[in-house]
């Protein structure tokens, strides 16, 4: 897996992270401008390793299904690049949201987050509608912001890389990775209004010291529990916490790079369906999910031919 090189998405998640979808407005020519948008993130990179090296900056572009056809891209597809369809379980949804591109744009210098934004909203304003802008920013010790430290669980080292980046089952797409996005917002009145006991059977971790719960004691429906759907399948999660504090609007981006994409489906399935059906992911009670898209996230060689 070292004859090509992917975008950033194995990276750690660092201090500030702009979310961006983008969907292409009617009647313009999206291949000249889509062309221009992946030659215009090489260089954001590459300006960023040059001017920042040690600030982490990246951004990262990610391609839907719908854009993918309209562009007129490789055919095949990905194997797993398909719409993302509703999962609708008895109590809660998880909704499929539109939009053409992703940009994950991440730094330690909020600076840099807020310039890159600029840039591309400059460029893209004319062409086409952002319809998710989001600022994430890391709260605490990697917390979200309902107290837990979120990531805890993530791959480290080499399986970054392992977990989220296509190998040799999909040759031609060697080097991209799938990008799930959700928007969830917390109802953090009723969240406070639980024992801190309480919150911790629904994560099924401490929150003071983030220790995992033995499995005779950890609820079947806390978080963890089933959002673990075994060691060889594991997913690389960049979420981030924002929140509005006067109009008590807070939650959490969720952000997912996979090698494939069922291994994220299932995560879902097990959340809102349940697991058995009917056992769903109690934190759900507190978090509604606003958006749902999936991506795909090109090697940095497919985006380059892309560019030219
Ligand atoms: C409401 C939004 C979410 C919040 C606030 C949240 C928060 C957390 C927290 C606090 C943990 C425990 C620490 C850790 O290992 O990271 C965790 C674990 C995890 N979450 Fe989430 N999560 C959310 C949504 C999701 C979704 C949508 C998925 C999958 C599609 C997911 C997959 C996972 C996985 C795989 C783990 C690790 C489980 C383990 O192996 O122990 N999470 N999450």
């Amino acid at each position: 897996m070292n004859d090509y090189q992917s975008q950033n998405v194995a990276d750690y998640p660092n201090d500030n992270t702009y979310f961006l979808v983008w969907s292409f407005k009617p009647n313009v020519d999206i291949a000249k401008i889509f062309k221009r948008i992946c030659a215009l993130i090489a260089n954001i990179n590459n300006s960023a390793l040059d001017r920042f090296p040690d600030s982490s900056s990246s951004c990262i572009l990610g391609i839907s299904y719908s854009a993918w056809l309209k562009l007129d891209l490789l055919k095949p597809l990905p194997k797993e690049l398909k719409p993302f369809s509703e999962i609708k379980g008895a109590k809660h949804t998880a909704p499929a949201t539109v939009g053409d591109l992703h940009f994950h744009i991440r730094s330690d210098r909020k600076s840099y987050a807020y310039d890159i934004s600029a840039i591309i909203s400059d460029f893209l304003g004319a062409y086409a509608e952002c319809i998710v802008e989001v600022h994430g920013f890391r709260y605490w010790d990697g917390r979200s912001i309902l107290g837990f430290v979120d990531g805890t669980e993530n791959p480290h080292g080499n399986d970054r890389a392992y977990f989220s980046v296509i190998g040799d089952t999909d040759p031609v797409y060697r080097g991209g990775s799938y990008l799930f996005v959700q928007k969830y917002v917390h109802n953090m009145n009723a969240w406070k209004s639980l024992s801190v006991k309480e919150q911790e059977n629904v994560i099924g971790r401490s929150k003071d010291n983030d220790i995992e719960m033995d499995d005779d004691v950890k609820p079947s429906n806390s978080h963890i529990a089933l959002a673990n759907i075994g060691d060889d399948f594991k997913i690389v999660r960049d979420n981030m916490p924002f929140g509005n504090t006067a109009t008590n609007e807070m939650g959490t981006y969720f952000l997912a790079y996979a090698s494939t994409f069922s291994t994220i489906e299932k995560m879902l399935e097990n959340m809102f369906i349940g697991n058995p059906p009917g056992n769903y992911d109690r934190i759900l009670d507190f978090s509604t999910a606003k958006t749902g898209t999936l991506f795909f996230v090109p090697s940095l060689d497919m985006l380059d031919s892309f560019s030219s």
